[in-house]
């Protein structure tokens, strides 16, 4: 599934050049994908799921009044905008990894991709004051700051990685940013998990979703990114011993 969503490893040093077979009529990247219809689901269903949370936990947001910010009201212009772009980066991730999309519509991906980091920078500027300005304490303040600073930085250095045209380190540092987009998600579910089995005070609730709705996903995104890498070399290493590559054989 992780390489369907656009996520194999392309390597870093330059390869020999390998002479492409012409795109015709019966070329197999002419033909339907359908072994895409795993990622395809499993992108749908979490989009369906995020707009189940936008609905019920931050569009009533865009209706600006006391009664709905509640204890938000001091703030409101900085959730206002934290909401809007949050809501673009979110909704913007599930376009970004449909297969297909980028190799169909490379300017397309371009442009979200730009809106996406400009969000990203919208929605994580709220979010620092937002952070520094919770009713909930420090613990908390500090949990959704580093959440706000991982969020920050990986999407900084998947656009710098583009920028020196580092493909595979930019598509891992975009997986790493949206998990971290997709923390709003998570906090939401852990919080409501919490709340179910009446663990603890609403503050120690708040307090533990800030930490664990992304430090566990983030961990979880890397062994499945690296784990790959290092049982993918092992392979290699293996395959080389087995079989001589036409090269070596030629020596
Ligand atoms: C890594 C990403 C994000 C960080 C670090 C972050 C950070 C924050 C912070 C610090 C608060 C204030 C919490 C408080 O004082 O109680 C907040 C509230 C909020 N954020 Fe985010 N946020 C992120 C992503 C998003 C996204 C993608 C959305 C989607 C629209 C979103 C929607 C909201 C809403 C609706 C609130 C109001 C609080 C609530 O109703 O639970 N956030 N966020």
């Amino acid at each position: 599934m992780w390489e369907q969503l656009n996520l194999r490893d392309i390597p870093n040093e330059a390869m020999p050049a390998v002479e492409a077979p012409p795109v015709t009529g019966e070329h197999p990247e002419n033909r339907t994908p359908a072994k895409y219809w795993e990622p395809r689901l499993i992108l749908g269903g979490m989009t369906l799921g995020i707009l189940f949370c936008l609905n019920t936990s931050a569009w009533n947001y865009f209706d600006v009044s006391e009664g709905s910010y509640g204890i938000f009201w001091p703030r409101r212009n900085w959730l206002y905008f934290h909401v809007l772009a949050g809501t673009v980066a979110i909704l913007i991730g599930p376009v970004q990894f449909w297969p297909g999309v980028k190799q169909a519509y490379p300017g397309l991906h371009r442009v979200l991709g730009v809106l996406y980091v400009a969000s990203i920078g919208v929605g994580g500027g709220a979010a620092y004051y937002l952070a520094l300005h919770t009713d909930f304490g420090w613990m908390f303040s500090v949990g959704m700051g580093s959440m706000t600073t991982a969020w920050v930085i990986s999407a900084a250095l998947a656009t710098v990685a583009i920028c020196r045209q580092m493909i595979e380190q930019h598509r891992e540092w975009m997986v790493r940013s949206y998990v971290l987009t997709l923390g709003f998600v998570l906090l939401r579910l852990t919080g409501s998990i919490l709340d179910t089995f009446d663990v603890g005070t609403i503050r120690d609730r708040f307090t533990f979703a800030s930490w664990i709705a992304w430090s566990v996903p983030l961990m979880l995104t890397e062994v499945i990114l690296q784990g790959r890498k290092v049982l993918a070399s092992r392979e290699k290493q293996e395959q080389r011993i087995e079989a001589p590559s036409p090269q070596t054989m030629r020596l």
